[in-house]
């Protein structure tokens, strides 16, 4: 049995009378990289949204390392190190790319609050060093000093990464991580992708479907809200019912 470190027990979320997302109950096993795909609407992104506390459950319950969160503010489960890079460019276009992740460093401490960093900071040393080290990891140590509107388009999405990671996620959520790019930005953010996957918990939304058979230890299928299926890279490529609503036959 794995270590489960995020679950979800009969989660619904209503908007108003859609429900976006209806009975999900799933589990995300510690140190893996768990997937969830499914056609656009299927309520992947609402899942996220419950997960970091942008949303409330309708009904049901989620947890984390076994004690409830729902119900709680997003900057207290920041806290607790449920981090999230977002997929829509969440970073200052005027400041360099070290400074856009040294101010990340501090976003744990602070659930995000840049006003709460710009009063709380006391020395900027030990963020500078930890942001470097990002840097180096998510590959743009060679673009530190560069503002970060002056970065190619799979840069920023490395930064982006890099702003997620340096608040040092226990478990850090990605929403369509590879959007956008080409085959060669993309393969260099799957090495990232694995890279990240050999410390911290990764629940990722990904259409490539090679990108998830690949790089997956278990998906959760989603289809109007409902969790489909669930299970290896294996059983999903098996299950009629997946190839049925979501994969063409393929
Ligand atoms: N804030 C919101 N208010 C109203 N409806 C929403 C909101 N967010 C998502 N939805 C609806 O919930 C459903 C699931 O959306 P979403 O989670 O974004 O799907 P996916 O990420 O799988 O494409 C869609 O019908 C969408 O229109
Ligand atoms: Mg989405």
């Amino acid at each position: 049995m794995d270590d489960v470190l995020l679950r979800t027990h009969d989660v619904t979320k209503k908007f108003g009378l859609l429900t976006a997302i209806d009975d999900v109950t799933l589990s995300v096993p510690a140190g893996k990289i768990t997937s969830i795909i499914g056609p656009n609407g299927a309520g992947k992104t609402t899942l996220f949204n419950l997960f970091t506390g942008k949303f409330k459950p309708t009904s049901g319950r989620i947890e984390f390392r076994g004690e409830r969160i729902d119900g709680q503010d997003p900057h207290e489960i920041v806290r607790k190190g449920i981090i999230r890079s977002f997929q829509i460019t969440n970073f200052f276009d005027d400041l360099s790319t070290l400074e856009n992740v040294r101010l990340a460093t501090q976003m744990r401490h602070t659930g995000f609050g840049i006003s709460d960093f710009l009063r709380h900071h006391e020395s900027l040393d030990e963020p500078l060093t930890t942001a470097r080290q990002v840097l180096e990891r998510v590959q743009l140590a060679d673009v530190a000093d560069r503002r970060a509107s002056d970065l190619s388009y799979g840069q920023r999405r490395h930064l982006e990464i890099g702003i997620a990671l340096a608040a040092a996620p226990d478990l850090l959520l990605m929403d369509e991580p590879t959007a956008g790019m080409g085959p060669e930005e993309t393969n260099e953010t799957v090495d990232l992708i694995e890279d990240i996957a050999t410390d911290t918990t990764l629940v990722l939304i990904e259409h490539d479907m090679n990108i998830v058979m690949n790089i997956s230890d278990h998906i959760a299928v989603m289809n109007e809200g409902t969790l489909l299926s669930k299970g290896s890279p294996e059983e999903i490529r098996n299950d009629e019912r997946v190839q049925r609503a979501y994969l063409g036959g393929e």
